[in-house]
């Protein structure tokens, strides 16, 4: 790589399985990348915390350093890459980075979600540009064609699968009937979970990837916090089975919608019809369905992870951010207000519920009186298994989450009901 005299001299912040795959796509295809971004583009500096870890490509070590200032105060640099991930120092970084009108790439979307707004107010006040393709859906192009290509039209709902981790175990529960832990324990060795992955399980990285999608879409700020969330730890091969003989599949899905003016956003295991284009993303694929109010129905797929589709993202930001820097960026100032968000007990939805019962007559005329009370209406009740105990698997009709959970606690009471091992939510559309 020549350093020229116009070129755009960058510094990249991290160099694990993504920074090397920066590396790796900046090196390959360094010709095209600066001819796309109409200056030569030229890499000084690399930030790691350990110079000999192992890595997918191999990285000239010369540009390494482990002294943060050496590539965060360089005053050459012109654009930066962060791809060190979470919210400490990579938010303190940030921030410097922004307020001295420097321009920042991120692939981090925790720190969006927690500190979206913040970093939008400074990088606007200082002309920075701010680009974070990478943050949600890896390799997908989805936040430019939202903010850029949809920007006419209202976003009225976003629908996605956006962990790729939770996709891939709860595809293998289905295709192989094996366990969650099974499923998990072959995500790992695939090393597609992390060694410990909680942050996928428990939906918090959904939530952070739902909580950009919402800012950007319904424009206002939203943050990981304000998103009700739900992991698939709890879900069985049971579940899975008759979710498929009642003519659906079980995804953990990031759903936020806007009515009235207020965001819903909430991340839960989701049962939705086999026929829904979601239905079909299998494995570790995320996709993100979209529906604007002209535009209509749209679907975004692709790989949601993994170091070349990220660095392909990161590497589009970058070219943007390169062919725009004598340009005044595009204001987000609409993320520094606080979104006005719906309560999570007003949303409508659908359940799908097994309870395991003492079989004895009277018990359904029990469960009956105590949905009837509570206005849930159900659209399926079925029967399965023999002798003193039974299940009932049903499915409600539409319900205000309010109604539902009062029904719930008012079954748990019931001195028929032995447990309720499953309660999963069913949409639609
Ligand atoms: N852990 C994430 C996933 C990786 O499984 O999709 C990309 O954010």
């Amino acid at each position: 790589m020549n350093r020229g005299k116009e070129c755009v001299v960058v510094g990249l912040l991290g160099c694990g399985t993504i920074g090397s795959g920066v590396y790796h796509l900046l090196m390959k295809n360094h010709e095209i990348i600066s001819k796309k971004a109409g200056r030569e583009i030229f890499l000084k500096r690399i930030l790691v915390k350990d110079i000999d870890e192992p890595r997918p490509f191999k990285v000239d070590a010369s540009l390494m350093t482990t002294k943060p200032k050496e590539v965060i105060d360089d005053p050459e640099i012109d654009v930066f890459i962060e791809l060190i991930g979470g919210l400490k120092p990579a938010r303190s970084f940030a921030l410097s980075i922004l307020s001295k009108g420097k321009h920042l790439v991120t692939a981090n979307k925790e720190l969006l979600a927690h500190h979206g707004g913040e970093l939008v107010s400074v990088a606007d006040k200082n002309a920075s540009h701010l680009m974070f393709e990478a943050s949600v859906g890896g390799g997908i192009p989805l936040i430019r064609p939202i903010e850029g290509s949809l920007g006419g039209d209202r976003i009225l709902r976003i629908m996605g699968i956006v962990n790729g981790t939770t996709n891939y175990i709860l595809t293998k529960m289905s295709e192989e009937r094996c366990t969650f832990k099974e499923a998990l324990l072959e995500a790992k060795n695939l090393g597609y979970a992390e060694a410990n992955p909680r942050n996928d399980l428990e939906g918090h990285d959904a939530a952070s990837k739902l909580a950009i999608l919402s800012s950007i879409s319904f424009r206002a700020g939203v943050t990981s916090s304000q998103i009700y969330r739900e992991g698939i730890d709890r879900i069985r091969p049971e579940d899975i089975d008759n979710a498929r003989e009642l003519g659906y599949v079980v995804k953990l899905l990031a759903i936020a919608s806007l009515n009235d003016g207020e965001i819903c956003a909430r991340v839960h295991p989701t049962m939705i019809p086999l026929e829904h284009p979601l239905a079909s993303i299998l494995g570790n694929f995320n996709a993100i369905f979209v529906v604007g109010e002209s535009a209509g129905e749209l679907m975004f797929y692709g790989q949601g992870a993994g170091s070349l589709p990220t660095s392909v993202a990161i590497i589009g930001d970058l070219i943007n951010v390169v062919k725009n820097i004598d340009r005044l960026p595009d204001s987000r100032s609409y993320w520094s207000n606080e979104a006005k968000m719906g309560s999570f007990d007003e949303v409508i939805t659908r359940f799908y519920m097994v309870l395991r019962v003492v079989d004895r007559p009277g018990v359904l005329a029990k469960i009956a009186d105590v949905f009837g009370r509570n206005k849930v209406s159900l659209e399926s009740v079925v029967q399965k298994g023999e002798g003193r105990e039974a299940q009932i698997v049903l499915i409600t009709h539409e319900v205000k989450e309010r109604n539902f959970q009062e029904a719930r606690r008012g079954l748990e009471g019931l001195d028929v009901i032995l447990d309720i091992p499953s309660v999963i939510r069913v949409e639609s559309a």
